[in-house]
């Protein structure tokens, strides 16, 4: 696919080879639809720098005659849905990048679909572009869609933006047309923070201003679209700020070398620079900087590289280098926009993984605080967030990281959350400052412990986690296993469902996201009863995995046992004691368990009893005690 304007290719491979790989490369997003003409501005783009094979010319000539909009002529937009339909298959979030060449310049242009059901699309297109592309009709000037891309635009930090007023052939060529739209498009701008930004009139059409001044638009004395891609200045933006390198790996192929390798996420390293190291706060000097090449004078932001340091600290993968006297923030607790990329609602409360930069570590949403209304940006009140939503919200991490705020550094601000199960990516975030109340919140040390408090009852404390279906019989035999234990002098406490619902989380009902949270209080209740020295037994529905992990997590390996309580559903159903199958099923109770409310089984739970009748509650209880005798648990703690 060579550049065939270049006479290099022919006389000197090797030449022409070397002269592309030192053009500098700018990764654009083009915003629009169709109806815009998008597609065939990046048709347009991809002919005119001659990166079509001659087989995809051939198709398009022929079925520009057939099908084409054009009149026979080449109808670009054609060849690039054609594309399309070939590199979609398979990708599930679908951005189809595409790659072409100048003399000047290497672009990848990410091309997204411009309806708001793709906003997802759009953002994952836009997280590393330099510049995008806003496409407007210039016969129907700023819309609705025109706000809602350039709000994604700005809220991604893409700072350069080129405002193509496009199908300028359809008004006459007509300036006033032309300052109209630019003149809206300004002030509307510059209410949400995008300040550079250059228009250009234009036709991808006839090809006015794309890669030559159209005679058509003598008026307009500003770039052609080609002229700006290729020379609009965008390395420094990521150079000027702090030095910024998240480990990838700690390279040590022989006990005398150890380098720490990555990408440089923002500003310039030199050997002889003070460095730190987040989150540890380490300090050392960089001592050389490896490469394939050779050791560097010096490298930049965008650069892999390895850094040897002077001295022999501890430096792991996921901690962040950086100017000693610049560092980053160290944080576990932000506020942050969140862009929501699933089909499954946001939950506050609900465990994700977040990955920010090279490290990845635990999080939960704590706090939505208000979505946005893409199309007005007005903030709407939320407790969730829904596919394709756009909120602020605070969130708590079970480790702190070092980050810097997404405005300053794109890299070392910006996040994905990923499902702990399926570990498909749930949302984009985009972190903006460190809460205060984590700075001013520390753990008290207290001087009786929970080791201290065993001793003295006597026992091993532990969590006990029912879980099945309403009417599966947990508080039966949850009931009775306290029972047991209680005369055999142990300490214990039942947290049941029904009656913690009438107290603590009275303000709770059974919706998936008052479910995670009911679990959620219920973990930290319970956490709080093991850390008192008792042996807690809780009983609760407890119907997803991801909130029983939770819980899971925040003991010790020995001190958690998960009891699947195994009913099937028509069996707990003909029970009914409460009615409430009944109620449920005659349409008077939502969301119940089983019926309207899915309950995701155990897969590999410490102790599945089946209550299906075959044996009696007694004998239930019966094999979780002898369960937590050969766990350990029912034996006294050592005493040190
Ligand atoms: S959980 O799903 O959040 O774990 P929890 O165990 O606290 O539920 O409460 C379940 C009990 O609440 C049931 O045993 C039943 O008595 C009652 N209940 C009322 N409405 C529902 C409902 N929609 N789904 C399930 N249980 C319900």
């Amino acid at each position: 696919m060579a550049h065939a304007t270049n006479d290099l290719v022919a006389t000197d491979i090797g030449a022409y080879l070397a002269a592309h790989e030192n053009k500098s490369m700018l990764r654009f997003i083009t915003c629009g639809s169709v109806d815009d003409g998008k597609s065939t501005l990046i048709g347009r783009l991809l002919y005119d720098s001659k990166l079509v094979f001659s087989d995809q010319l051939a198709a398009l000539e022929s079925d520009s005659k057939k099908v084409g909009t054009q009149g026979g002529e080449l109808d670009f937009a054609l060849l690039v849905d054609g594309l399309a339909a070939e590199r979609e298959q398979g990708i599930t979030i679908d951005v189809a990048y595409r790659f072409f060449s100048t003399e000047r310049r290497k672009f990848i242009v990410a091309d997204t679909p411009g309806h708001e059901q793709y906003t997802r699309n759009m953002v994952t297109g836009a997280s590393n572009a330099d510049l995008a592309v806003i496409l407007i009709d210039a016969r129907k000037g700023v819309l609705t869609q025109t706000c809602r891309h350039s709000y994604l635009v700005s809220l991604l930090g893409i700072r350069h933006v080129v405002l193509a007023v496009n199908k300028l052939d359809l008004v006459g060529y007509a300036k006033e047309a032309f300052d109209a739209v630019e003149a809206d498009y300004r002030q509307f701008a510059a209410g949400i923070g995008l300040t550079d930004i250059v228009c250009i009139p234009m036709s991808a059409l006839a090809g006015d201003n794309i890669t030559s001044a159209s005679p058509n638009t003598p008026w307009y004395t500003g770039p052609t679209l080609v002229g700006h891609l290729e020379t609009v200045e965008i390395a420094d933006d990521l150079e000027s700020g702090p030095f910024r390198l998240p480990v990838q790996w700690v390279n040590r192929p022989n006990l005398d070398f150890r380098g720490f390798s990555g990408q440089i996420a923002g500003g310039v390293v030199r050997p002889g620079d003070r460095v730190r190291v987040l989150p540890s706060g380490q300090e050392s000097t960089v001592s050389r900087i490896v490469t394939a090449d050779g050791d560097l004078p010096e490298a930049g932001a965008g650069q892999s590289v390895t850094l040897t340091l002077t001295d022999e600290i501890d430096v792991s993968r996921g901690d962040v280098l950086a100017t000693a006297t610049d560092p980053p923030e160290v944080a576990d607790q932000f506020e942050c926009h969140l862009v929501w990329m699933a089909e499954e609602p946001m939950l506050p409360g609900r465990p994700y993984l977040l990955k920010l930069g090279t490290r990845t570590v635990g999080a939960t949403v704590t706090q939505p605080k208000y979505k946005v209304n893409v199309n007005t940006l007005e903030h709407l009140a939320a407790r969730s967030l829904e596919l394709n939503e756009i909120g602020v919200v605070n969130i708590s991490l079970d480790r702190p990281v070092p980050f810097d705020p997404y405005t300053a550094n794109r890299d070392m601000g910006g996040f994905i959350l990923i499902d702990r199960f399926t570990h498909a990516t749930v949302a984009a975030g985009l972190l903006h400052f460190a809460l205060r109340r984590a700075h001013n919140v520390h753990w008290q040390a207290v001087e009786v412990d929970k080791q201290a408090r065993a001793v003295s009852k006597g026992q091993r404390p532990a969590a006990v986690w029912f879980t099945g279906l309403s009417g599966a019989g947990k508080s039966t035999i949850a009931n009775l296993v306290e029972k047991r234990l209680h005369e055999q002098g142990f300490h214990t406490y039942l947290l049941d469902g029904d009656n913690v619902r009438h107290g603590l989380n009275k303000d709770l009902g059974f919706t998936e996201a008052d479910r995670v949270e009911n679990i959620r209080r219920v973990a930290e209740v319970a956490k709080l009863m093991v850390d008192a020295g008792l042996i807690v037994l809780t009983s609760f529905i407890s119907p997803f995995r991801a909130e029983r992990r939770l819980a899971r997590d925040l003991f010790d390996d020995d001190e958690f046992v998960e009891v699947f309580v195994d009913t099937p559903l028509d069996v707990a159903e003909s029970r009914d004691r409460k009615g409430l199958y009944a109620k449920a099923r005659r349409g008077e109770l939502s969301n119940f368990t089983g019926i309207g409310s899915p309950y995701e089984p155990p897969v590999t739970p410490d102790l599945r009893l089946d209550a299906s009748g075959a044996v009696t509650a007694e004998v239930s209880a019966e094999l979780v005690i002898a369960h937590l005798r050969q766990a350990g648990v029912l034996t006294p703690p050592p005493v040190s």
